[in-house]
């Protein structure tokens, strides 16, 4: 990325946002031993067996030498030049007895099988396995991503009929880019399409992309309940255990997490890739942080997670914070992470257009019956970042936060790591303490991001430990 990509990014003018790819993983590729019953690919003294009934698309890499080949009674091979089948003399000494070795039924694919897909920022991103992670129901493709297949591959997905159609921006099958319905639907008539989609179901090609800088719903909720019938279709439906007491449970994933949920209200000058890259670039790439897996996105809150007044749906940016520790320190590395965020939003928050945050957590061990949860101060906290607004209030409350946290931090952990949980809300503060018209949020990111630097300096806070990283001129943006 370059600096001026990130000028652009940062102007809340009809902002183009980043597309989302989303790869399908599984192959049905001949070459990919764990499509074969015997978990290698069948060698010269082999049959190899498809099975009857089972359409089939299989691309082939190289030549293969067989005893003998059965094949189903609908299905392709895709023999790309130099690539075939030849029949075996027996004696190969790299494959003396020859057995029968199957093709699993390339059936039991599911599109809506959050584990079958991996998503990208972009396709080289893809390539090189610099993956995003996400709740479950926007691990599978969202209304605005782009969905690929990979070329030099084959495939079979099966597509259920749900409550809500499956949307998608676009689709690339063997190289080949649908962006219409009808040149999908069309695709999907032919001999490849009908052995590639199984399924009645047909996802529609929008070609829409996510107009909204401040971020899109995924727009899979419908689809909620066979989505993580398909994501625990092997465990009967059980979620793995979490080994923290309390575990929390994110807006779209299907099982409870040990670890860590920041909410946060966000304004109009928010962009959300914009700040999905600040945590990227000045957390995640930190050593001590390189093992947990952050998901960000714009979610529906149904349950007011805020204040008990607010009781409508509202739209909020959800972090879900999960890192790879087990048993009794599971998820606290994700708690000091959530901590850092927390602390990065009171001194910077309003630059990036968040107007509050909260956090839950839930870290290994277990609560012992008698341990209540302490949730005096996560309500008082909650009250004081509601009524927040004046920026003299806002100092002070933060400097008694500080203290507290300070003075607290044994007992805290003592608790805390229990399993119990807290919330814990920081609240911006906002420096002008009423909406000045002339002075309207969006103007302000115009006029700092002309102005450049000295504009963006002033909003520094010494008392903190931090330097106000502008992603302008952050130079870890241009990694
Ligand atoms: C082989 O196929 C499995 C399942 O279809 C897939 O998960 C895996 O990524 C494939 N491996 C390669 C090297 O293509």
């Amino acid at each position: 990325m370059n600096t001026a990509h990130i000028l652009l990014s940062l102007l809340p003018v009809i902002v183009i946002t980043e597309a989302t790819y989303k790869l399908w993983i599984p192959n049905t590729n001949f070459e990919n031993a764990s499509n074969w019953n015997e978990q290698r690919v069948p060698c010269s003294g082999d049959t190899a067996m498809f099975l009857r009934d089972k359409g089939v698309s299989v691309y082939v890499k190289s030549t293969h030498a067989l005893t003998n080949l059965y094949l189903p009674l609908d299905g392709e091979f895709i023999l790309p030049h130099g690539s075939g089948f030849l029949a075996a003399s027996r004696d190969d000494p790299e494959c003396n007895q020859g057995t029968s070795v199957n093709f699993n039924d390339a059936d039991r694919h599911q599109w809506l099988d959050p584990t079958l897909w991996s998503s990208a920022l972009s396709p080289e991103d893809l390539e090189i396995g610099r993956f995003l992670f996400s709740v479950d129901v926007e691990n599978i493709p969202c209304h605005n991503d782009d969905v690929i297949f990979s070329p030099e591959t084959s495939f079979r997905v099966q597509l259920k009929e749900t409550e809500s159609a499956n949307q998608l921006r676009s689709i690339s099958v063997l190289g080949k880019k649908f962006t219409n319905n009808e040149d999908f639907s069309q695709y999907l008539k032919s001999p490849s399409g009908k052995l590639q989609f199984s399924g009645l179901a047909q996802p529609q090609i929008t070609n829409s992309r996510c107009q909204d800088s401040t971020g899109c719903l995924c727009g899979n909720d419908g689809m909620f309940r066979d989505i993580c019938s398909a994501r625990l279709q092997y465990t009967r439906n059980k979620c793995p255990e979490a080994t923290c007491a309390n575990p929390l449970q994110p807006i779209g994933h299907c099982c409870a997490i040990c670890g860590v949920i920041i909410s946060l209200e966000y304004s109009s000058t928010f962009n959300l890739e914009t700040y999905r890259s600040r945590l990227l670039h000045a957390f995640l790439s930190l050593m001590k942080y390189s093992s947990i897996k952050l998901a960000i996105s714009k979610v529906r809150s149904s349950s007011s997670i805020f204040s008990a007044v607010r009781l409508s749906e509202e739209l909020i940016i959800q972090i879900v914070l999960i890192d790879g520790k087990e048993g009794s320190l599971a998820g606290s590395d994700a708690l000091q992470l959530g901590k850092d965020i927390l602390a990065d939003i009171e001194t910077h928050g309003e630059t990036f257009g968040i107007t509050k945050a909260e956090m839950q957590f839930a870290t290994g061990g277990v609560t012992s019956p008698h341990q209540k949860p302490m949730s005096a101060g996560a309500i008082s906290g909650i009250v004081i970042g509601t009524i927040l607004g004046l920026s003299l209030i806002g100092v002070s409350y933060f400097l008694y936060r500080m203290d507290f946290c300070r003075l607290q931090d044994f007992q805290f952990f003592h608790y805390w790591r229990n399993g119990s949980r807290m919330r814990d809300t920081a609240s911006t503060m906002d420096h002008r303490g009423f909406e000045n018209p002339i002075f309207e949020p969006s103007e302000v990111s115009n006029q700092a991001a002309d102005s450049g630097e000295s504009d963006w300096k002033q909003i520094t806070q010494p008392e903190s430990g931090f330097q106000l990283s502008n992603p302008v001129f952050d130079s870890n943006f241009d990694v």
